[in-house]
């Protein structure tokens, strides 16, 4: 039975993620602020470091699986937050548990991206530079710093440089014998989008997002996708976004792929 670690277990495509694992055979062990095997805050790197030293713990340092899916929404303040968990929340738990997974059977990670991943380019990414650096305290910065905007820059920034951040590893991993990918979901009904729809700042825009398949996606959609990549039919899928978006991607970037 493989054993895997998924971070944001307690809530949304995190909760179904856990229960498709389980139902493909997998022993999960979830990590969330509350009500998971390892409670721990992603959003500090004190509270990262002691996650990884209760997983390896747990563990005896071999992991077979990792899905990394905690995440914040724009509307949450201070946008830095937002920043810290989407994207330093996912970078160190990679790098940090890459020799526990080397050591596991078919090992192989996901992490949860966003459609907003592809709608700030990284040349176009204002921190791209501080998050390239492992600068979280100049990330968090210039989130802080950018007023009304800052909660959308929190999320596609990061979104956006967790996705490179993944496509930047896809040798040291492919070598390691470890493969690793992204999904990117568009809009699913959890209650990371209900608060975006309770924040007058954002309801409109999550509104007008609407999908060429008309609806938003129930999470265990994108728990679906997630345990195929992660299981033995994905075996060449290494270092790619696997958009579950109801078609958004494709509607708004036609040319771009
Ligand atoms: P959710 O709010 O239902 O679940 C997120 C989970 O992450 C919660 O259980 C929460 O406690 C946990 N979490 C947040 N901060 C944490 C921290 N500091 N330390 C540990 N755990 C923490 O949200 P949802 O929608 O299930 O989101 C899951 C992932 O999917 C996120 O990365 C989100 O950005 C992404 N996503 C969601 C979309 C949507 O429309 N719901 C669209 C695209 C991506």
């Amino acid at each position: 039975m493989p054993t895997t670690l998924l971070t944001g277990s307690a809530s949304g495509i995190g909760a179904a993620t856990q229960a498709a694992l389980q139902a493909a055979g997998h022993r999960v062990i979830g990590v969330d602020l509350r009500n998971a095997d390892i409670c721990g805050d992603l959003s500090s790197s004190a509270g990262r470091q002691a996650v990884l030293q209760q997983v390896l713990a747990q563990t005896g340092g071999v992991l077979d699986g990792l899905v990394l899916c905690a995440g914040l929404g724009p509307q949450v303040q201070p946008a830095s937050k937002a920043v810290s968990v989407n994207y330093f929340g996912v970078v160190d738990l990679l790098d940090g548990l890459l020799p526990a997974l080397e050591k596991g059977r078919q090992p192989a990670a996901v992490v949860v991206s966003s459609v907003a991943s592809a709608q700030l380019p990284w040349e176009r990414n204002p921190l791209a530079a501080a998050l390239q650096a492992g600068d979280e305290v100049q990330a968090g910065q210039i989130v802080d710093g950018a007023g009304d905007k800052g909660g959308q820059l929190a999320y596609a920034g990061s979104k956006n440089a967790v996705t490179v951040a993944v496509r930047q590893r896809v040798r040291t991993w492919g070598q390691a014998g470890v493969r690793l990918n992204t999904v990117a979901p568009g809009a699913v009904e959890t209650p990371l989008l209900q608060a975006g729809l309770q924040d007058t700042r954002y309801a409109q825009a999550i509104k007008d997002f609407v999908a060429p398949l008309g609806r938003r996606a129930d999470p265990a959609e994108i728990a679906a996708t997630v345990v195929f990549l992660m299981g033995p039919q994905a075996s060449f899928v290494h270092g790619t976004q696997l958009f579950v978006d109801g078609g958004m991607d494709a509607m708004v970037r036609p040319t771009q792929f």
